[in-house]
């Protein structure tokens, strides 16, 4: 496996441009499923997540190709709508391929995706959506077969808005008869460019980025040409990486409103933060003060997704803060790696209470998911000494060449590959 060394206690310096979203970019592959045909899809990150999503799409018969940034999909070839147990375990947005695989097909056959590290990751709010728009659904052991002459449009009330069940719900009314409406529904910026990637299609999508999104069926969709959202949590990850290691970052291709709760938060720690239209400047030259109270919540709320980078720069504030989670019941796995490299956390329930220290000290830590992966290195960059992180298979999941991109930050960071045995 490999893993990340890095030389702490240099503040990172210079400008970055910020990666495709990587939430964005998967749902949309799997909408590219309801237009037979050739869809080019731009700005989409190199990750491994990708990789997986676009290996499930040849399972299925399409023909992709994912050269620099770009990647092209041909969906008319696609000639099954069964997803193999094996690919789905792999990630858990191969959920994503029901909805359109449904529409398109009128059957599927997915598997459940499985546990997660960060805690049960249900899927009855897919299901029921998909049920309320007339499918038939069995489940058999792992086995989850789906069936729908018809798709037929509905009113369907999420009792939480799952941003996963707005998106499966949306692709699969797109194609149906008749309108639905879709109320609590997620208001993440992603399904706002899900909204747009499917109506540059030809659908009759409104109302994403509110609580209520109003899908009216059209008979199909054409292929088309679209441009991914930068990627609010890579460009989040890095200014908390610019604050933690009192540096002067400049991010370039941002959306800064999709960053507001994050901005708040940051200025309130005393962080200075300069937007000027889609450029963000960060600077910290002094220590940061404590935040009283966060509460990650759905957007436009403090976002779980970076729960785990904030808490890194806590550690290091002037003060105690409290840092609560409310989406996912197991996300303080990485608590256990911070107080490894000196931070002072007492957890309770799913609340951390942080007592700042003056500084980390680098340590061997293991990587337990994807954005406590990207914690542990900033916790690594910002320490006195050396930090190796492990696991890092979880960070290459959502950070494309995480050690290149903050190298170019003036990080000493590299990647050691294991040497493979003969
Ligand atoms: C998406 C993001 C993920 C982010 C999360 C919350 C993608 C690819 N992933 O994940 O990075 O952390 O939103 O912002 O976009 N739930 C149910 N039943 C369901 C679905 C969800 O109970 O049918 C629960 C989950 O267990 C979890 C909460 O709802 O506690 C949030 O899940 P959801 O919003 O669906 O997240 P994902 O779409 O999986």
């Amino acid at each position: 496996m490999d893993k990340l060394v890095i030389e702490g206690g240099k503040p990172l310096s210079g400008t970055i441009v910020i990666q495709g979203a990587k939430n964005a970019a998967l749902p949309i592959l799997a909408a590219s499923l309801l237009a037979e045909g050739t869809t080019t899809i731009d700005h989409v990150p190199d990750l491994l997540d990708i990789d997986v999503m676009l290996n499930i799409l040849r399972e299925l018969g399409c023909r992709a190709e994912h050269v620099g940034g770009t990647v092209v999909l041909d969906t008319e070839t696609a000639h099954t709508s069964h997803v193999p147990e094996s690919l789905m375990r792999q990630m858990r947005s191969s959920i994503f391929l029901m909805g359109p695989l449904l529409a398109r097909f009128g059957e599927t056959q997915v598997y459940q995706p499985g546990g997660c590290a960060i805690g049960e990751r249900k899927i009855d709010l897919h299901l029921e959506g998909l049920k309320a728009l007339g499918a038939d659904i069995e489940e058999i052991g792992n086995r989850i077969i789906c069936r729908a002459d018809k798709l037929r449009g509905a009113d369907i009330h999420l009792s939480f808005p799952s941003v996963g069940a707005t998106e499966n719900i949306m692709m699969a009314a797109a194609l149906a008869e008749g309108r639905t409406t879709i109320s609590n529904a997620a208001r993440e910026p992603e399904i706002q460019d899900l909204q747009h990637f499917l109506n540059a299609m030809g659908a009759k999508i409104m109302g994403a980025g509110t609580d209520t999104i109003t899908v009216d069926g059209v008979q199909s969709l054409t292929p088309c040409r679209y441009k991914v959202i930068p990627d609010r949590i890579v460009a989040g990850t890095i200014m908390v990486a610019a604050a933690a290691t009192r540096g002067q970052v400049t991010l370039l291709n941002t959306q800064p409103a999709h960053l507001s709760s994050l901005i708040h938060v940051l200025r309130r720690a005393g962080v200075q933060i300069v937007v000027d239209g889609d450029i963000i400047k960060v600077g910290c030259a002094t220590r940061p003060k404590a935040v009283e109270r966060i509460v990650t919540s759905p957007y436009p709320a403090f976002p779980t997704d970076l729960q785990s980078q904030l808490m890194v720069l806590l550690t290091l504030a002037d003060g105690v803060s409290i840092l609560k989670e409310t989406i996912f019941e197991g996300r303080l796995k990485h608590v256990d790696e911070l107080s490894r490299m000196g931070a002072d956390i007492r957890v309770d329930m799913n609340a951390a209470f942080i007592r700042g220290v003056p500084r980390l000290y680098g340590a061997t830590v293991e990587a337990t998911d994807l954005r406590a992966g990207a914690a542990l290195v900033i916790a690594g960059l910002a320490a006195q000494g050396k930090t190796v992180v492990e696991q890092i298979h979880h960070i290459d999941r959502g950070y494309e060449k995480i050690e290149t991109m903050l190298s170019r930050l003036g990080a000493r960071i590299s990647r050691y590959a294991p040497v493979p045995n003969n």
